[in-house]
C-alpha cells in the first residue's frame, strides 16, 4: 500500500509523521494484528447493532460475513460503531437524530484510516443517514441493509409489522377487537429479526439504495434471516475491496440520473412518503435537486407495479420471492436512465439485459397490467403549502380525492392527544382534521400525520377522513393524508393561520390543497405568529437552528453541498 493508505492513512497529528505511524502500528498490534495484516488495505465496516434496535439484531453475523468477504479479497476488515436509530425506541422521534447519525457516519469514515467502507443499516432512518454520510465523505462505499422481517401468524392470518399493527390497533379502537386478542397479536406482529415486513420506509430505502447503485444488485429485498443475506454481506465486503483498486466514489454513483431512477422505483413500488424526504437529503449532499414538478411528472408516468402492504396485499418476503428490485427495474426499463453505474461497476442497462427466468405476477405486475396506472406519491401545492406537501394517493381513499370540508384544528401533538377522543369534540365524517406544530423545527417532524380517527367516529364505522399536517407518516400507514406541508406552522407557514371552522379544499386532480380564506385575512392572522421558544443548549439547539424544511430533505443547512446557512 502507498503511504497514505491502509493503516498509514490520515495519521494523527503529533507534529511527527513517522512517530504517528509508529505509535499507530504499535497500538494496532495490541489488537492482535500481525505486521502482515497491517500492510493490507483497510475496509471499515460501520456496525449499528444496539440493544435499542430490534431491526439490527443480525448485526454480529452480518459483520462477520462482510469481514469474511474483505479478508478473502485481500484486505483487512475493521468494524467500528456508529449511532444506531431504532425507530420505536427514540424520543421524540428518530427523525431528529437522522442528521446526527449522518454526521457521525461521515466524520468517522473520514477520520479513521479506511480505504473503503461497508455501511450496514436497515431501520428507517439508518440507511438515509448512512447514504447522506457516504455522499459527503465520498470514499468508496457499499451500503448493506439488514433486510426485512418474515411474517408472523395469527388465527391463520399472516401478520407483518407494521401495517397490521395499525390495522389491529384501529380495530381495537373501533371496539372490533378485545383487549385479550390485541395482547396476543402484540407477540405475533414482529417475530423475526429484520426491518418492517411491508413496503414501509426501511424497505423503500433498501430499494432506493439498490437503484441508486450503492448496494449490490439484487440485495434489497433478501429477508434478514435468509442465508442469501449473509452471502450478500460477504459479497459486499469483497466489492468494497474491489472499489479500492477500481475506485467509484459515491459522487459518481449518486447522480441526477440515478436519483431520478430511484424516484421512479419509489413510485413503482408505491413506497413510503418518508423516502421523498430522505432521497432529497441524500441528493442534496451532492447538489442534486429534483423539482416538485419533475417528481409529479415521474409519478404520473410510472405505474404502481407492486402489490404489497400498506397499499396492497403482500409482504417483503413475497417481493423477494417474486423477483425483487431487478424485476421492477426491467418492467420500467424504458423509463430509466440506463447509463448509471453501481458499486460493482456494472452499467444499469447491462444489468437488465438478461431477462429474469421467472417473476411472480401476483406480486410484481407487468407494466401493461399495473396495480394502478400512476405512481403512488404526488406533490401538492396551494396557499396552505406554498413550498409543497406530499400525498400518497395509492394509500388514500379515491372517494375523498376531491374534498371540501370544515377544518377541525389541533394546535399541536399534545392538543391532539388531549382532545381527539373527547366525546364532546365537534367533528363529523366529512370534516378535515388539521394538525399544526408537528414540522421539523417545532417537533422534529414525527410520524404523527396519521391522525387517529376520533374514537366516536371510528365506532360509528368511519374508516378514513382527510387529514393534513406538517408532520410525516409512517411508511407502513395508509389513509387520505396530506403530509410535509411546507413551510411548517412552527416556521410561520400559512398552516399556522388555519382556524377551527375554516373551509379547506383538497383536489388530487389539480394537485392542490387550499385554505378557502381571503389572502389578506391569512396575512393578518400570520401577523400574530410568534416564533417558538426552542432548546437553549445541546444537539437539539443545533438541530432547531439548522434544520431545513421538507423540500430540502430536512437536512441541516451546513451539511448540504452549498453549506449555506438557513435564512
Ligand atoms: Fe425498524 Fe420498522 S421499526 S424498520
Amino acid at each position: 500500500m502507498s503511504e497514505e493508505h491502509g493503516i498509514r492513512g490520515g495519521l494523527t497529528n503529533y507534529g511527527d509523521k513517522d512517530f504517528a505511524e509508529y505509535l499507530r502500528s504499535s497500538f494496532a498490534r495490541s489488537m492482535g494484528l500481525s505486521k502482515e495484516m497491517l500492510r493490507k488495505p483497510i475496509v471499515g465496516i460501520a456496525e449499528t447493532g444496539s440493544g435499542f434496535n430490534n431491526c439490527h439484531r443480525t448485526m454480529p453475523e452480518l459483520v462477520e460475513a462482510v469481514s469474511r468477504g474483505v479478508l478473502a479479497a485481500g484486505a483487512l476488515p475493521r468494524p467500528f460503531p456508529t449511532t444506531s436509530l431504532g425507530e420505536v425506541f427514540l424520543n421524540p422521534t428518530s427523525m431528529v437524530y437522522r442528521n446526527l447519525m449522518s454526521m457521525d457516519t461521515e466524520e468517522m469514515v473520514r477520520a479513521q484510516p479506511m480505504d473503503a467502507v461497508v455501511l450496514i443499516g436497515g431501520c428507517d432512518k439508518t440507511v438515509p443517514a448512512q447514504l447522506m454520510g457516504a455522499a459527503s465523505a465520498n470514499i468508496p462505499t457499499v451500503q448493506l441493509v439488514t433486510g426485512p422481517m418474515m411474517t408472523g401468524r395469527h388465527r391463520g392470518e399472516r401478520l407483518g409489522a407494521c401495517t397490521d399493527c395499525r390495522q389491529f390497533w384501529g380495530k381495537y379502537r373501533a371496539g372490533e377487537v378485545e383487549r385479550e386478542e390485541i395482547d396476543v397479536v402484540e407477540g405475533r406482529l414482529a417475530t423475526t429479526a429484520g426491518t418492517c415486513a411491508v413496503m414501509g420506509t426501511a424497505s423503500t430505502m433498501a430499494c432506493i439504495a439498490e437503484t441508486l447503485g450503492m448496494s449490490l444488485p439484487g440485495s434489497a429485498a433478501i429477508p434478514a434471516v435468509h442465508s442469501d443475506r449473509l452471502v450478500a454481506a460477504e459479497f459486499s465486503g469483497k466489492t468494497a475491496v474491489d472499489l479500492i483498486t477500481n475506485p467509484r466514489l459515491p459522487s459518481e454513483i449518486i447522480t441526477e440520473k440515478s436519483v431520478e431512477n430511484a424516484f421512479r422505483v419509489l413510485m413503482a413500488v408505491s413506497g413510503s412518503t418518508n423516502a421523498i424526504v430522505h432521497l432529497t437529503a441524500v441528493a442534496g449532499r451532492l447538489g442534486i435537486r429534483i423539482p416538485n414538478a419533475r417528481l409529479n411528472q415521474i409519478s404520473d408516468e410510472t405505474p404502481v407495479l407492486v402489490d404489497l402492504k400498506p397499499v396492497g396485499d403482500g409482504y417483503m418476503e413475497d417481493f423477494f420471492a417474486a423477483g425483487g428490485v431487478g424485476a421492477i427495474l426491467r418492467e420500467i426499463r424504458h423509463l430509466l436512465h440506463l447509463d448509471t453505474v453501481d458499486v460493482t461497476g456494472q452499467v444499469l442497462g447491462d444489468r437488465l439485459e438478461p431477462e429474469m427466468d421467472w417473476v411472480d405476477r401476483r406480486v410484481i405486475r407487468e407494466f401493461e397490467k399495473p396495480v394502478s396506472d400512476q405512481g403512488g406519491l404526488i406533490s401538492l401545492k396551494g396557499n396552505i403549502a406554498p413550498d409543497g406537501a406530499i400525498f400518497k394517493r395509492a394509500a388514500a381513499t379515491p372517494a375523498l380525492f376531491e374534498t371540501e370540508g370544515r377544518a377541525i384544528v389541533f394546535e399541536g401533538l399534545q392538543d391532539l392527544a388531549k382532545r381527539v377522543d373527547d366525546p364532546d369534540l365537534d367533528i363529523k365524517a366529512g370534516d378535515i382534521m388539521v394538525l399544526k406544530g408537528a414540522g421539523p423545527i417545532a417537533a422534529g417532524m414525527p410520524e404523527a400525520g396519521y391522525l387517529p380517527i376520533p374514537k366516536k367516529l371510528a365506532r360509528a364505522g368511519v374508516k378514513d377522513m382527510v387529514r393534513i399536517s406538517d408532520a410525516r407518516m409512517s411508511g407502513t400507514a395508509f389513509g387520505t393524508i396530506v403530509l410535509h406541508i411546507s413551510p411548517e406552522a412552527g416556521a410561520g407557514g400559512p398552516l399556522a393561520a388555519v382556524r377551527n371552522g375554516d373551509r379547506i379544499r383538497l383536489s388530487v386532480k389539480d394537485k392542490s390543497i387550499n385554505l378557502l380564506v381571503p389572502d389578506q385575512q391569512i396575512a393578518n392572522r400570520l401577523g400574530e405568529f410568534a416564533p417558538l421558544e426552542g432548546h437553549k443548549r445541546g444537539y437539539r439547539a443545533l438541530y432547531e437552528r439548522a434544520v431545513l424544511q421538507a423540500p430540502d430533505g430536512c437536512d441541516f443547512d451546513f451539511l448540504t453541498q452549498s453549506g449555506k446557512t438557513r435564512k
